[in-house]
């Protein structure tokens, strides 16, 4: 089934124009800008007009008639140079109501033409401590799993792991420098690795023999000399399990576990297939390709180092290999930082200048940064690095100060205030994060983030829990849902708000923009909040009524939750306050 009225309506104007020998590709129909005057408008006629050399207003009149015949439009209007605005009757918003209530999916489409889409959404560097730059590739691109899951294309998302550039043998070289060998390796936690690489980094960065000594150890582990290999096999399995923990706790799902490491041996052939394709050469001991540089001037790529490494861009054109040969990409998209954007630009034309990627589209949703209330990159209290799992901490603590506890309530236990104290915490800062534009930066709100009023997590999750409570009390008083029938303005624009579901997630995919469906999900709870101050269910003025605006909440219950799943946020049952 199709949802609902922003298509029938486009259908019903598509069948117009055919009808009267229109060119149908003027036919868009859209939700008004004026919905004091109108449910829909269509502005076709101008540009029409524009390529017949008519008036207009005198086609606009034409279509406008034909649309009168029709008993869904309750009023039509030709207004100004020839914009159509319609009004649809409330017994077609009705009806389709109705239709979307009996299906699961509310009359979301599919796409036509499913495909298979990498996504490239985690990034988390061995040793290394998440933080507030991994909370959004993980957020955004999570959400976006979902919605292209919900859509109908498969997924197949891949952590893609830092794990086999030169800090790999930094963490080595400092373990031998403190032990003598790398006995123990073993025996060291994500803590104690994390701490080498502090140790090792400083280091480096002072002593250029550390560092080339650090090179070479990262030599030996890509060349699986044994010792240092295994060793390096402890660090990653180490990190993996440090930062699974942590993906889990933000509802976050991986299919592959996959790394730079496994782009090792396809880096050969990348440079093989460069080789032979006379693209690359050598420049300072190190193999390069030059790209053209159109309007802005664009470094070249650099595939092997010159001390005989592979280099970070190498193993992201080596990934786009195997994503395509083996995983079968039709598309590949990835959510980094938006200060990668000229790795990911330089990248994409490699891959198609070697031919690895034929009609495979390659996205980069950049990101903009989580700064602080001075606008800068987001630091803890005292200065330092936010971690994901220090923020996660913070606001969870924030969340248990404003929940009762569990011998202040009826029968609650504490691992179930625990549990609500987590979904609403993941459910602030991950709303937090997707209720901004993707491409834009933000500021945390640590006042504001995990309130129970405003564009929130918490704000929406309420509705929902409120609307829940409703539909217990309804059940307890024997009310059961019937057709809908529009009896006041609230009705009417909850319901025309809800028939905008379809377009607002082809939207969120087409755009690979999570946001628009945050704004949205707001927008619902305030229209529904709106309509339910004026429209009761239990003091309805008659039965009838009470079932129509009963189906109304049950819709937009189960819309809501839907849509908080599709941005990756779980929705309590119930939601106590203190
Ligand atoms: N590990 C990288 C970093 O911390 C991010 C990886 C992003 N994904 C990719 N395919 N390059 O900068």
């Amino acid at each position: 089934m199709n949802s609902g009225l922003e298509n029938s309506i486009n259908q019903k104007m598509e069948r117009i124009f055919d009808q009267l020998g229109l060119d149908a590709k003027y036919a868009a129909v859209k939700v008004s800008d004026r919905p004091d005057l109108s449910d829909f408008q269509c502005n076709g006629a101008l540009a029409l007009a524009k390529q017949e050399r008519k008036n207009p207003r005198e086609i606009a009149s034409l279509i406008a008639a034909e649309l009168e015949k029709d008993s869904d439009l309750a009023k039509i209007s030709v207004d100004g140079p020839g914009f159509i605005n319609m009004t649809v009757a409330d017994a077609f918003i009705g009806k389709v109501m109705d239709q979307a209530a009996a299906d699961s999916r509310f009359g979301v489409e599919k796409v036509e033409n499913p495909h298979t889409v990498v996504l490239d959404y985690g990034g988390p560097n061995v040793a290394k401590a998440l933080h507030v730059g991994h909370l959004r590739s993980a957020v955004i691109g999570e959400s976006f799993r979902r919605i292209e899951n919900f859509v109908g294309n498969t997924t197949i998302s891949d952590v893609h792991f830092g794990d086999w550039g030169t800090p790999m043998g930094m963490i080595l070289s400092e373990i031998i420098r403190q032990d003598g060998s790398l006995a123990k390796v073993e025996t060291y936690d994500i803590a104690a690795i994390s701490e080498f690489y502090k140790k090792a980094n400083a280091r480096c960065k002072e002593d250029e023999s550390a560092k080339e000594n650090a090179r070479q150890i990262t030599n030996q582990i890509q060349n699986k000399v044994p010792e240092y290999y295994q060793a390096w096999q402890h660090l990653r399995r180490v990190s993996v399990e440090a930062v699974k923990k942590l993906y889990d706790e933000l509802d976050t799902h991986f299919d592959l576990w996959l790394g730079e490491s496994d782009a090792h041996e396809p880096s050969f052939e990348v440079v093989k297939l460069a080789a032979d394709k006379g693209i690359s050469e050598i420049d300072d001991g190190a193999t390069i390709i030059r790209l053209e540089e159109t309007n802005k001037p664009k470094p070249p790529v650099i595939l092997v180092k010159s001390d005989g490494s592979f280099a970070y861009q190498v193993t992201d054109v080596a990934t786009i290999l195997t994503r395509v040969r083996d995983l079968h990409a039709d598309e590949i998209v990835y959510f980094v930082d938006q200060r990668q954007a000229l790795h990911f630009e330089q990248v994409f034309e490699v891959a198609q200048k070697l031919g690895i990627a034929p009609g495979v589209e390659m996205t980069h949703r950049g990101f903009g940064t989580v700064n602080g209330a001075d606008g800068k990159p987001f630091k803890t209290r005292d200065g330092g690095v936010m971690t994901l799992e220090n923020l996660i901490q913070m606001s969870k603590d924030k969340v248990r100060d404003s929940l009762p506890k569990a011998e202040e309530t009826e029968g609650y236990t504490a691992e179930e205030i625990e549990k609500m104290v987590s979904q609403i915490a993941i459910g602030a800062i991950k709303y937090q994060d997707l209720k901004n534009n993707t491409a834009s930066g933000y500021v945390f709100d640590l006042d504001d983030f995990a309130k129970f009023e405003g564009k929130t997590g918490p704000y929406i999750q309420y509705a929902i829990a409120r609307i829940n409570s409703i539909l217990r009390k309804a059940a307890e008083a024997g009310i059961s849902e019937g057709p809908v029938r529009l009896t006041n303005k609230e009705e009417r624009d909850l319901a025309l708000k809800i028939a905008q579901l379809n377009a607002v997630v082809m939207r969120a995919h087409t755009e690979k923009e999570p946001s628009i469906i945050s704004d949205y999900v707001y927008g619902l709870a305030q229209v529904f909040s709106g309509f339910y101050n004026v429209s009761p269910i239990m003091s309805a003025e008659t039965p009838e009524i009470a079932a129509s605006r009963l189906r109304l909440a049950r819709m937009v219950r189960d819309i809501l939750k839907l849509l908080l799943d599709l941005l990756g946020i779980e929705a309590p049952e119930v939601m106590l306050k203190k």
